[in-house]
């Protein structure tokens, strides 16, 4: 089978290495050759450092697809203009396609799997999502017997990396960030990973998968970890939790929710010790229960592991059938159906509520007050007085399981109060059960 890589980047130069160390590796496992034959990078001369004499170079992707010595394309570029023209035209090439796109395969997925169908090639993702774990496989065969109920999932190295810097070394967001750039950890624009886009991309494509309905990425709710304050992660700890950007997709009776944002775990759980640029996935199938996948979720030879993993599946199972077995989302495409995506106001949760007010009589009574005349509970609560006692003393708390628009209800009231001149901070809560 011979490979026609299009972008010679990191993941391109870690595809590179793999296809050609595993060489014997692979073969020995399913009786085919496969080989990088071709590369595209408009950086001829980076490709022609990184790769074999006897791998002929192109500056031109679509060169390489219109080739008929290539076999499988592998779209390795990321974006969604150029990067989607070239899947396209590689699928309705015939040519079967791998990419690690997940912004592609959250905006376009199910446009370009059509595509795929009708010309009978498969167009494959798993290093889209969660780099070298191979969760897309898990989810589409291995818990294939389960009805999932739930998805949760630490999916950007970056913000876990920051997030863990914050907690150990006490930093500000500000100076964890400027270190996870300085060490390579995060892009020099950040903005997709810090504002919780990236995991939005990678929750789209796993709540496709696991319950079966459309990709749909602007359904998402997505909160980022930019403006989290390392006292919330301390006050967090205090109450026995981790803080996470934590993508989750959950089925519930009345609907779906599909939803990124900092998050309160106990720290108790497998997943809240997840640190530095580690992923993690934790998936619930009704019969299995609760299953963990953890693994580096970006880097080179991670994220290479996952492209050659859908390489080989393809190899093998063009063997067999020139019709794609599995389908691209895991269910059969007609019954992919449309369920209800639950506002962020719909949702039940536990929360993480810090306030401050003027430390005086009857303060705590105000707020308590509020909480009961909306029937709901606290489970926690700690007062912080300073020593200087000009400064009004932060209160953290936690509340019983609640809808979060009666939760956003009792914010209003108590930030309403004259007394109260502070922003109240909201976090939730999830105990991965
Ligand atoms: N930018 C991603 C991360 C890696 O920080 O995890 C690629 O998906």
């Amino acid at each position: 089978m011979n490979v026609g890589l299009i972008g010679i980047g990191t993941v391109g130069g870690g595809t590179y290495k793999v296809l050609t160390e595993n060489f014997q590796e692979i073969f020995n496992k399913i009786g085919i050759e496969i080989k990088v034959t071709h590369v595209a990078d408009k950086d001829v001369g980076l490709a022609e450092k990184s790769v074999d004499k006897s791998v002929k170079i192109v500056p031109d992707a679509f060169e390489l697809i219109a080739n008929k010595d290539v076999d499988l394309v592998v779209e390795l570029i990321g974006g969604t203009s150029i990067a989607k023209d070239l899947v396209k035209s590689a699928l309705t090439n015939g040519k079967h396609v791998v990419t690690a796109n997940k912004a592609l395969i959250a905006t376009y997925g199910e446009e370009l799997f059509q595509v795929a169908d009708e010309n009978k090639v498969v167009l494959a993702y798993e290093a889209a999502v969660a780099g070298g774990i191979p969760i897309i496989k898990a989810l589409r065969e291995g818990l294939a017997g389960n009805k999932i109920e739930w998805v949760a999932g630490i999916v950007n190295g970056t913000t876990n990396y920051i997030l863990t810097e914050m907690k150990d070394n006490d930093l500000s967001f500000d100076t964890a960030l400027k270190q996870a750039q300085e060490l390579g950890f995060a892009e020099a624009d950040p903005t997709f990973d810090i504002e919780g886009v990236d995991a939005a991309h990678k929750i789209t494509i796993m709540a496709s998968i696991a319950f079966g309905i459309p990709i749909n990425f602007d359904a998402v709710f997505i909160e980022g970890i930019n403006g989290l304050d390392q006292k919330d992660i301390s006050y967090a700890e205090e109450l026995g939790y981790r803080i996470k950007l934590l993508a989750l997709a959950k089925l519930e009776e009345r609907g779906v929710e599909v939803r990124v944002h900092p998050t309160l775990i106990p720290e108790s759980r497998l997943v809240a010790n997840v640190s530095g640029p580690m992923n993690a996935v934790l998936v619930k199938g009704n019969m299995v229960g609760p299953t963990l996948y953890y693994g580096a979720g970006a880097g080179a030879e991670p994220t290479a592991s996952a492209v050659v993993a859908d390489i080989i599946d393809i190899a093998r199972q063009s063997q067999i059938s020139n019709k794609p077995f599995i389908p691209s989302l895991g269910f059969m495409t007609n019954q992919i159906k449309e369920k209800e995506i639950l506002s962020i106001d719909d949702i039940n949760s536990e929360f993480y509520l810090r306030l401050s007010m003027k430390n005086q009589a009857g303060s705590l009574a105000k707020i308590t007050k509020i909480f009961a005349s909306h029937n709901i509970s606290i489970d926690a609560m700690t007062q912080k007085v300073e020593h200087n006692q000009s400064i009004d003393p932060d209160i953290f708390l936690v509340t019983s399981k609640t809808k979060e628009s009666i939760v956003n209800e009792i914010i209003e009231e108590i930030e309403a109060f004259s007394d109260n001149n502070h922003k109240i901070i909201k976090l939730r809560i999830e105990e991965l059960k």
